[in-house]
């Protein structure tokens, strides 16, 4: 007897018994498998607080979609990546290859992402970026599985040049962690700062995720230059607005920075932070409705403010339930799902922002400037910003 036919019988055996109503309502409730979420973020050092924000966001927006996705119920793995690039191909293949996530939500910091866009590219696995702002992941090592929902990291600093000469400071300084996204979010700035008629009269830099900044501070202070602008993030940036001021820079060297500089930062910085003027996809201020719900709804069910962090992570979310909505909650139809995320419009409390055909936001970079302990918008520093998306070719 096949085997086929051997379930045949019992079935048919059960059917006869009084057991047939447990086998019908069994029968009914098949339910399709669930769908496996990987997130691989940093949960400790200098980036933690990042991590639980995205993972904040992304929950956030799953349960506005009633906790599914596609209507399949959702499963969720996590990893630590800690930060550390070293450890990345490892970590995501615990995901990819251990606990077979059907999508791979990560990370925070761009060394790391090298090592997922790696496994990425290898497995086929669907790769969303919530975060890391490294360039190449939508350009040279761009792939059809890969999609970022946060900046390249020289999108807010390609709109930070011109509004620092406009405000008469044409001699800067450069200033930070020397790894990738300091080093990307620097190209931006140059390309800027010196279109808009400026001269960087120094790069300074540090190894990530080192705060040893006084010989630095004093540095800068020899310089004299009309403005200082950087890039540093997380715990590792409200120190160094904190030793900005402590070293009597504030007040009479204005800092400026990629606006990650003073997000989810502010109380720990204290009035130090006080007029740093940033530019960033976002802003606690934004006077929109779609701002103002996003905003009550986080500070209710997480008892904290959210920052661009959670936006992005909260995008994640909003462009997975798209995608997954589009293929019925079945994420191998690939060719119908990559479309449904390259189409997308994403409703964001950032503003509405569209993928570019490198897989990379296109969006509005406001100028935003810490008063009374938040970012205010000062202004619009680029609309519909683009990155260039040089050298992707889909394969
Ligand atoms: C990055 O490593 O790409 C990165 C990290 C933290 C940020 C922004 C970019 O806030």
């Amino acid at each position: 007897m096949t085997s086929r036919r051997l379930i045949l019988t019992r079935g048919a055996a059960l059917v006869g018994t009084a057991s047939s109503s447990l086998l019908l309502s069994g029968i009914a409730r098949a339910q399709p498998a669930k769908v496996r979420v990987g997130f691989m973020l940093p949960y400790t050092g200098t980036y933690a607080q990042l991590g639980v924000a995205i993972e904040n966001g992304f929950r956030m927006a799953i349960d506005e979609q009633g906790g599914k996705l596609g209507g399949r119920e959702i499963e969720y793995f996590k990893v630590d990546d800690e930060s550390e690039p070293s450890k990345a191909i490892e970590n995501a293949n615990k995901l990819v290859q251990r606990d077979k996530v059907d999508v791979l939500v990560g990370t925070v910091h761009s060394g790391v992402q090298m090592g997922i866009q790696k496994v990425a590219r290898e497995s086929g696995v669907l790769s969303l970026i919530p975060n890391a702002g490294v360039l190449a992941a939508t350009r040279s090592l761009c792939a059809p599985n890969v999609f970022r929902t946060s900046f390249t990291n020289s999108q807010p600093t390609l709109a930070l040049g011109q509004p620092m000469v406009a405000r008469g400071h044409k001699k800067a300084v450069w200033i930070t962690w020397k790894y990738a996204a300091g080093d990307d979010a620097f190209e931006g700035f140059k390309e800027s700062y010196t279109k808009a008629g400026g001269t960087i009269i120094k790069e300074l830099g540090l190894p990530f995720p080192q705060v040893e900044f006084q010989a630095l501070l004093t540095e800068i202070a020899a310089l004299k230059p009309d403005a200082v602008a950087c890039f540093f993030a997380g715990g590792g940036a409200a120190k160094f607005i904190r030793d900005y001021a402590a070293a009597g820079l504030k007040g009479k060297i204005p800092l400026y920075g990629s606006g990650f500089l003073t997000e989810g930062v502010l109380q720990a910085a204290g009035p130090a932070a006080e007029g740093i003027i940033t530019t960033l996809h976002y802003s606690d201020s934004l006077n929109t409705p779609r701002n103002h719900t996003f905003r009550l709804d986080y500070a209710k069910t997480f008892r904290s403010q959210p920052d661009v962090y959670a936006v992005q992570g909260y995008d994640t979310g909003l462009l997975l339930a798209q995608g997954a909505n589009a293929v019925k909650g079945d994420l191998n139809n690939k060719a119908v799902l990559y479309k449904a995320l390259e189409g997308a419009v994403i409703d964001s409390p950032r503003g509405k922002w569209t993928m570019s055909k490198a897989h990379n936001p296109v969006q509005d970079i406001y100028l935003r400037q810490v008063q009374n302990g938040e970012n205010k918008v000062i202004g619009i520093a680029a609309k519909a910003l683009a990155d260039s998306g040089a050298g992707c070719k889909m394969a």
